[in-house]
């Protein structure tokens, strides 16, 4: 096998990773317009349709994986050349920032939110908690939307 056929393997591998991972991202939000939705209309939907989203974040996780591993063979292949350039280390950042918010934000939100939903099914108002998680997802979405756009921009571009 030759190293352009290991690149190619690896970049296709790097688009199916974004795609898992953006794609998880983009649905995640769409899904969560449906609990809110449900939200004033039966709690009980909400919470299911809630803890049924915890599944995609394996296919999350898996596209991370495939889209580290792809990214570190190419800038192996390619002796680390992207490392030097502005866009790769902007792009470096933004991941870290990708990172950062869907674990210490996005996960911490969703643990809370399937808490004090049983809490309001069983009668105990939390209603201004759980109001807040809603605005705070919505932000956390949006947020990561945009970084992943940006980050698209940057890799296609290769702005140096
Ligand atoms: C959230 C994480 C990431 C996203 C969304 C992302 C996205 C992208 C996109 C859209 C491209 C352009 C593909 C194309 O030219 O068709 C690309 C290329 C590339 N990515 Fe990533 N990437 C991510 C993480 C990484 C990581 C962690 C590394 C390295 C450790 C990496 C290394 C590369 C390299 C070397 C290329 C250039 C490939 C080429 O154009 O020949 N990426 N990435």
């Amino acid at each position: 096998m030759t190293t352009e056929t290991i690149y190619h393997a690896a970049l296709a591998t790097h688009i199916t990773g974004i795609t898992m991972m953006a794609g998880t991202t983009l649905m995640d939000y769409v899904i969560f317009k449906q609990i809110w939705k449900q939200y004033w209309v039966d709690k009980t939907k909400s919470l299911a349709i809630s803890e049924a989203l915890v599944k995609l974040q394996i296919v999350f996780g898996t596209g991370f994986l495939l889209l580290i591993v792809s990214g570190v063979t190419m800038m192996y292949l390619t002796h680390g050349v992207f490392g030097e350039q502005t866009w790769f280390r902007i792009k470096f950042v933004l991941i870290l920032l990708i990172m950062i918010n869907g674990l210490g934000l996005g996960r911490r939100l969703g643990v809370r939110l399937r808490k004090l939903l049983p809490e309001e099914i069983s009668g105990i108002d939390v209603s201004n908690k759980t109001l807040r998680i809603r605005d705070n997802l919505n932000l956390f979405h949006i947020t990561q939307l945009a970084i992943f756009l940006a980050i698209f921009i940057l890799s296609v571009f290769k702005f140096n």
